[in-house]
């Protein structure tokens, strides 16, 4: 092996609560930016863990006795699920570099006890990982970011920005996990002409409504939504809230889309049919989405100029949703948008985020900054994360 290549696990849990992906990846070389993928596996959470996890993201009290059981027990999971995926693909890492779950994010600093500050946690004991796996382990990387006058998200960007980036072809890579967030990546792009938001619910809505509605975890294959209506007025009437109009950067989680929007947004479908009401939680995610990019990509809102953007590669679990593509792609035609996948470029769409944190615990390993400032608000680079050894 190169000596410049090193193997890192990239462990991702997103806000979907849906359970751990892992993604092992060659890094580094006489390349630099080169990559390559080795295998890819998903664990999903046990039902009590996935409940443990949403109770503690949506508490506004939680036990401090239950959170720090809950950060080690995440800790021996991502263990188990890292060592599993190197008996899989019969490969031995060098480094982890592991996300966590976020419980907490709140990129825009707001006044607390008399003075203002941001705030973000990711759970998961990084040094049970280490000790378990037995290589240093990358985590916490949204911190620094923030520390840094950012909104410690998006992260991802950083890879979006390596692997998409062309001299010709404008691009937006969105993906739709429990959030759904974009990076526009305008042709020929420097890499601080990258930028990227959040442009509303994901999956998130969808999962909520389909679990109240019909007591499964999600629209697997968006069928129920393929057998309903979509309410407009529902759709329209939400879009017209802050959060889509305020200009990016901008970041959502839970706090702006989860329990309590769930429950805004079925008293709102009030008496229509069940099927109806995913239907319309899924036209949400792909309305917000096409109006994010018309408001804040295609058209620059610092100018009149407008930018010439070709293709929107997706990822996330929402690209296995086929009714949310289909209406996606319907939303983009009249942009002049066309709709592809990342796993054309090599990158499976459930695998995408897992890599983003292989690639970016490779760069904090080296010492090298890999936030992106135009993306995250940030007022410097900064090197992301912190190390435990084992
Ligand atoms: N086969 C499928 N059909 C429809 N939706 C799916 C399918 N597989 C995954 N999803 C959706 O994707 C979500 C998980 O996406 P993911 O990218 O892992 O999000 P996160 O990063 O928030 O964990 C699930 O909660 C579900 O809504
Ligand atoms: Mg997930």
């Amino acid at each position: 092996m190169n000596k410049k290549q090193m193997i890192v696990a990239g462990v991702m849990s997103g806000t979907s609560a849906d359970g751990i992906d892992v993604a092992l990846v060659r890094v580094g070389g006489p390349s630099h930016i080169g990559f390559e993928l080795l295998g890819h596996a998903a664990y999903p959470y046990p039902t009590r863990v996935r409940t443990a996890v949403l109770a503690a993201m949506n508490a506004s009290r939680a036990s401090v006795a239950d959170l720090a059981r809950l950060n080690f027990l995440l800790g021996e999971r991502y263990s188990d699920a890292v060592l599993a995926t190197e008996r899989q693909f019969r490969v031995k890492v060098d480094l982890v570099g592991c996300h966590g779950q976020t419980l907490y994010h709140q990129g825009d600093p707001q006044r607390f006890l008399g003075r203002k500050v941001a705030a973000t946690w990711q759970t998961g004991e990084a040094a049970i990982i280490s000790a378990r796996v037995s290589v240093p382990v990358v985590s916490d990387f949204r911190p620094a970011d923030m520390a840094a006058g950012g909104k410690g998200a998006p992260l991802v960007p950083f890879l979006d920005y390596m692997l998409f980036r062309d001299t010709r072809v404008g691009r937006i890579v969105q993906n739709i996990g429990g959030i759904a967030n974009l990076t526009a990546i305008p042709a020929h792009a420097a890499a601080s002409d990258v930028f990227a938001f959040d442009t509303g619910p994901g999956n998130m809505v969808i999962d909520a409504v389909t679990e109240k509605l019909f007591g499964k975890p999600f629209d697997r294959g968006g069928r129920i939504a393929a057998s309903g209506k979509v309410i407009e007025q529902v759709v329209n009437l939400i879009l017209q809230r802050g959060f889509f109009k305020k200009r990016p950067p901008k970041t959502a989680g839970r706090e702006e889309f989860g329990r309590d929007f769930a429950d805004e947004f079925l008293r709102s479908c009030r008496g229509c049919p069940k099927q109806d009401v995913v239907a319309t939680a899924t036209a949400l995610t792909t309305k917000s989405i096409a109006d994010a990019v018309r408001r804040f990509v295609v058209k620059n809102p610092n100018s009149a100029r407008k930018r010439a953007f070709h293709e929107m590669i997706l990822s996330g679990g929402g690209a296995k949703n086929s009714t949310l593509v289909a209406m996606l792609a319907s939303e983009l035609a009249p942009l002049g948008l066309q709709l592809r996948f990342s796993d054309e470029f090599g990158l499976p769409s459930g695998a995408k985020e897992a890599v983003a944190f292989a690639v970016l615990a490779h760069e904090t390993w080296h010492r090298r900054a890999s936030n992106i400032p135009s993306a995250t608000g940030a007022m410097r680079a900064a090197v992301l994360g912190k190390i435990s050894y084992p």
